[in-house]
Order: structure tokens, then C-alpha cells, then sequence
């Protein structure tokens, strides 16, 4: 018999994936046109701004999957999914320093400075990639684990 997760967490959870997922690619653009107007500080204050509230929705976020427990209840549900489910957890911390280390660099030295910016560009693609797979596995491992449909996610 499996477990249900509550409609209104799941939605909630659903609903916080989508505003992540447009958050990061709203992210990705502003870093694109920042790079072509060559690092206006004010491009770099509009990055440091948006990571900030992605930072905010990530903790609240993190917090909610965490003590609400999907990812635990995946795992009472399908155990062959622990090793999996732990692997996520432990990106969390990871994501949000990496998050954190992103708005601690956007600073207005990024200007006219490519030995800084460039990495900048590098770690910040790398770190918005590591945050859209993770969201993608937890999607997948929802869908497996408690047997919904591919458009219930
Ligand atoms: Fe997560
Ligand atoms: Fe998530």
C-alpha cells in the first residue's frame, strides 16, 4: 500500500519548483546580457538582487522538503530510493553555499575586470545547472515514488 503525500503539499511543492525553475532562468538571461553590455554595475547590482531572493526561496524551500518531509516519506515508501534521497538532501546545504559565494562576488569589481568575471560567469552557469538538476531529480523521484502520473509534476 503506498503512501500519499497531501494534495496541498504536493501542489505547494509543485508550485515552488516552477517559481525556482524561473527564477534560475531569469538568472541565466540577466548574467547573458551582463556579459554583452560588458558588466555595467548596475547589471551586477540587478544579479546580486536576484540571487538574494533566490537565496530566500531556496531556504524557505530547502526548509519545507526537509521538515515536510516528501523526501522522507519517498523513502518509507520506496526504501530503493535512500540512497538517492539522501544524496539530495545533502545538496541543499551545498546549492545554498554556492548561492551564497555567488552574491558575496557580484560586486561592482567585476567590472572591466575578466580575470574576475569571467570565473564569475563559470561558477554562477555551473551553480544555477547544479540547482536545475537537483529540482529535476526531485521531480523524477516524486513521480517514481509515490507512482503519479508525468503531468501530475
Ligand atoms: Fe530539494
Ligand atoms: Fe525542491
Amino acid at each position: 500500500m503506498l503512501n500519499q503525500l497531501s494534495p496541498s503539499y504536493l501542489e505547494a511543492i509543485k508550485r515552488e519548483h516552477r517559481t525556482i525553475g524561473e527564477q534560475a532562468h531569469q538568472l541565466e538571461k540577466a548574467l547573458r546580457e551582463t556579459v554583452l553590455q560588458g558588466w555595467p554595475a548596475s547589471s551586477i547590482h540587478d544579479l546580486a538582487t536576484r540571487l538574494t531572493a533566490l537565496e530566500r526561496t531556496l531556504r524557505k524551500h530547502f526548509a519545507k522538503e526537509e521538515d515536510g518531509g516528501f523526501l522522507d516519506e519517498a523513502v518509507s515508501t520506496a526504501p530503493q530510493y535512500r540512497a538517492e534521497t539522501s544524496r539530495l538532501l545533502h545538496e541543499h546545504p551545498e546549492i545554498l553555499a554556492r548561492i551564497r559565494e555567488m552574491i558575496a562576488r557580484s560586486t561592482d569589481e567585476l567590472t572591466a575586470n575578466s580575470s574576475l568575471s569571467f570565473p564569475f560567469t563559470k561558477s554562477l552557469e555551473a551553480t544555477l545547472r547544479q540547482l536545475l538538476m537537483h529540482e529535476t531529480h526531485e521531480n523524477a523521484l516524486l513521480q517514481k515514488a509515490f507512482n503519479l502520473d508525468s503531468d501530475t509534476i
